[in-house]
């Protein structure tokens, strides 16, 4: 599939604009987006920072159409995922989204080059090809070697990698992650943003990624500040990104 020829290129890749979101009713609801706009370019890697709470899980659950906001617009690759049917939004998922969960999201009674395939099965690759295209993905995050294991036998650094190998191994156009490299060491937590790198300069994959870590700042394109529900700030640049976090 080639991305570039559902919408033309002027198009933004993500664009959400007076998201509202709650949860809860009465005394104890939460809002957890207060008329939130954002928007990601096609091709480049965003960073959402923000304290625990703020409401990044939300928007990513959002954008990737798994959750639907109370009100605002959600336009995702010129699709209208506020608009679109529960069928239709899956189906969007399965072509266009690779969705690296903060809790890793694997089927423990399978493989992991079984979890991997998972996208290319829904696809409808058979089941040979989609294995083997599972095990080139999973050699990539250095897990070749481990094929036929369960996820319950990983570390959480292994399952982590799994899910990266899985949300990559359809080659979407927009790719989003929830701390990917949380469970990671410095090594592994390199290998993995120097895939995702690629998949945007390379392949002008769109990547979007929630994270605390601030080891990995220097991979980012542009990067949203959020506070409370809203984007308090955006840092247009790399250069603008260092300027505010020196210590990066
Ligand atoms: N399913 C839910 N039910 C009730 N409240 C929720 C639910 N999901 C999120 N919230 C609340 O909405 C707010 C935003 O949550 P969210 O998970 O988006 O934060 P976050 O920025 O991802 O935090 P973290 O960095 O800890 O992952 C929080 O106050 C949270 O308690
Ligand atoms: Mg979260």
């Amino acid at each position: 599939m080639n991305p570039d020829s559902i919408v033309p290129d002027v198009l933004p890749a993500v664009l959400l604009t007076g998201i509202e979101k709650s949860f809860g009713t009465g005394s104890s609801i939460t809002r957890a987006l207060r008329h939130t706009d954002f928007e990601a370019r096609r091709g480049e890697m965003l960073f959402l920072v923000g304290p625990s709470g703020c409401g990044k899980t939300t928007l990513l659950s959002i954008l990737a159409g798994t959750l639907r906001p109370d009100a605002g617009e959600v336009v995702v690759y010129g699709h209208d995922l506020h608009a679109a049917s529960e069928s239709e939004r899956t189906a969007f998922r399965t072509r266009h989204l690779g969705f690296i969960f903060q809790q890793f999201n694997l089927i423990p009674s399978l493989s992991i080059v079984e979890n991997v395939s998972v996208p290319l099965v829904i696809q409808g690759k058979k089941r040979r090809e989609a294995e083997g295209r599972a095990a080139d993905a999973l050699d990539r995050v250095g897990l070749g070697d481990r094929l036929h294991e369960r996820p319950g036998k990983l570390s959480g650094g292994q399952q982590q990698r799994v899910a990266i190998a899985r949300a990559l191994v359809h080659d979407p156009p927009l790719i989003v992650c929830d701390e990917p490299t949380s469970a990671l060491d410095r090594e592994n937590g390199r290998r993995v943003m120097e895939i995702l790198r690629d998949a945007a300069d390379e392949r002008g994959r769109t990547v979007i990624i929630v994270t605390h870590d601030p080891r990995i700042y220097s991979y980012a394109d542009r990067m949203a500040e959020m506070e409370d529900g809203r984007i308090s700030r955006l840092l247009d640049s790399p250069a603008a990104i260092a300027t505010a976090h020196p210590d990066t």
